[in-house]
């Protein structure tokens, strides 16, 4: 029997491990799987784990310890098997609150300990001496920073509904110390908590705190209050005309999109965006739907003729749906609109021959550069190996698996063909709100959005009314218009060497 261990604790096919557990497990039982679990390679322990935990093995072959035990393992494979047979034995929750409840005091977690108790926390997330505890300890001044973080981040993976009125508390508190003040307010948009309200709009209403926070308190509070206060309007304009920062103007562009602009809004929001590549008009414009005035119509559809003469390029669909919720008075004036997305697609076939030469002899040091820069905005939402952001696909080996060609395509015409896994979808929920992104998560009940500014929110499925898969990439389009010839080449040839 232990030369059968010693065989399955070489490199054998994973199907291979389990049929020779299985047979370990018939003929021997219980004694021969004990064995196993002392092995020294996590598969076999994952194996005997499984194997001890069903019959004919009785309900008490396996002692609660030796499952706790394995939540620390550095073996990702043989922590989550633990985690599943833990919570297959709800009597065994006493021992599982036991170790966070002692995790929850531990001044220092190793990384260990912190996977682990993040597991627990999650695996258990449903048992109110769980959240009571995780509650607690988030709420009182006597945690430290470190853990604090920690407890926001596991709560915010969680799915529960409603959230415990504990947790909430504990935001509510983490709010007030500035230490974790963004995290919290962070982590109750992702969550989607109603209950702070009055809290975040004071938060939002004040220019001592840090504008992108407070941009963040508002995202919060948006779908519920969609007209904004002058306060707040300014500090997402200001957001909005941050040049330097691209997430900002990304966040500022979000809430912006979703509150209900006064006429003079939308145009001040669309004059500040002039020029700029990475904000779509299109994402103001769902909030322009309440005109009355012929002046604003008449001056919105002129600036919207300029921004489409510019670099906005929305697809005709875009367009149509923008159309369709306008007054009757500017219903009338979209023809030339339409005219200028016809002229725009006579056009297109033309820009791809026009940029193609761009697609030899750059310089990749430099284009390196420019995918950094903020102002080609690349890396904030594409990654190469380490660095970058989360929100389009990694692009470390693009040159391998896409021809220059088709590279250039995608700067050009983000929405003509969408990579696999990065569609972005729009959610409409039972309240009429709408939100956009990808899907980063989801599970039956829950799904996850992610947005271009890669913030995150979790959406109750049985709260969903419609959910489309948008036309439009959250890539925005007209990129290389805020380049120079140069540059683009540049680009061109650092991501064409990708391999
Ligand atoms: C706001 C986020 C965002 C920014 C900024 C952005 N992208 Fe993208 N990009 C995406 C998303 C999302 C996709 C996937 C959907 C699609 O194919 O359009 C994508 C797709 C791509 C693809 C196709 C990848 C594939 O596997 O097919 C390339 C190439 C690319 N982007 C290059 C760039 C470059 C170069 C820049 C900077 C000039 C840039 N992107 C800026 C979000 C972004």
């Amino acid at each position: 029997m232990l030369a059968l261990c010693d065989y399955l604790a070489g490199q054998p096919d994973r199907f291979l491990v389990l049929a020779l557990l299985y047979v370990v497990h018939r003929l021997d039982g219980a004694t021969a799987l004990q064995a196993a679990l002392q092995s020294e390679t996590p598969r076999v322990q994952k194996a005997a784990l499984l194997l001890l935990d069903q019959p004919p093995r009785s309900r008490g072959s396996l002692a609660p310890e030796q499952v706790i035990q394995r939540i620390t393992a550095s073996d990702e494979d043989l922590r989550q098997t633990a985690l599943r047979v833990l919570q297959r034995h709800p009597e065994w929750v006493k021992q599982a609150t036991a170790l966070i409840e002692r995790w929850l005091h531990q001044p220092d977690l190793t990384t260990e300990e912190q996977t682990g108790l993040r597991g627990l926390l999650l695996a258990f997330q449903h048992d109110a001496a769980v959240q009571q505890l995780a509650g607690a300890a988030l709420a009182s001044e006597q945690t430290p920073s470190a853990l604090r973080f920690f407890l926001l981040k596991s709560m915010s993976q969680c799915s529960l509904n409603p959230l415990p009125p504990s947790w909430v508390e504990g935001f509510a508190r983490a709010i007030e110390s500035p230490a974790t003040r963004r995290l919290a307010v962070q982590t109750v948009a992702t969550l989607r908590v109603s209950s702070l309200d009055e809290r975040l709009t004071r938060l939002a209403e004040d220019a001592s705190e840090p504008a992108d926070l407070r941009v963040e308190a508002l995202s919060v509070i948006v779908c519920r209050k969609p007209e904004l206060s002058n306060r707040a309007f300014d500090v997402l304009l200001q957001q909005l005309s941050a040049q330097t920062n691209t997430v900002a103007r990304l966040a500022a562009s979000e809430v912006l999109q979703r509150s209900r602009l006064t006429d003079a809004q939308t145009l001040g929001a669309l004059q500040t965006i002039r020029g700029d590549t990475l904000i779509s008009p299109g994402a103001l414009l769902g909030a322009f739907q309440v005109s009355t005035g012929v002046e604003a119509t008449a001056m919105l559809l002129e600036q919207l003729a300029e921004l489409m003469r510019g670099s906005w390029q929305p697809s005709r669909q875009e367009l149509e749906n923008l159309v369709v919720r306008w007054p009757a008075e500017a219903r009338a004036g979209a023809g030339a609109l339409r005219g200028l997305l016809q002229e725009r697609d006579e056009q297109a076939r033309g820009r791809l021959a026009r940029f193609e030469p761009l697609l030899a002899d750059g310089n990749t040091v430099n284009g390196r550069a420019v995918f950094f820069s903020s102002k080609a905005a690349c890396s904030i939402c594409h990654s190469i190996g380490d660095a970058g952001g989360k929100v389009g696909p990694d692009l470390t080996k693009v040159g391998a698996i896409r021809s220059g060609r088709d590279i250039l395509e995608s700067v050009l015409f983000p929405s003509a063909s969408l990579a696999q896994g990065y569609e972005s979808y729009r959610v409409k929920i039972a309240d009429g709100e709408e939100l956009s992104g990808i899907i980063v998560r989801q599970t039956a009940d829950t799904v996850v959005l992610r947005s271009a500014s890669a913030s995150e929110v979790q959406i109750w499925r049985s709260q969903v009314q419609e959910m489309d898969r948008a036309a439009t990439s959250l890539m925005p389009e007209g990129l290389e218009q805020g380049m120079t010839p140069e540059e683009f080449r540049d680009l061109l040839a650092f991501l064409q060497s990708l391999k």
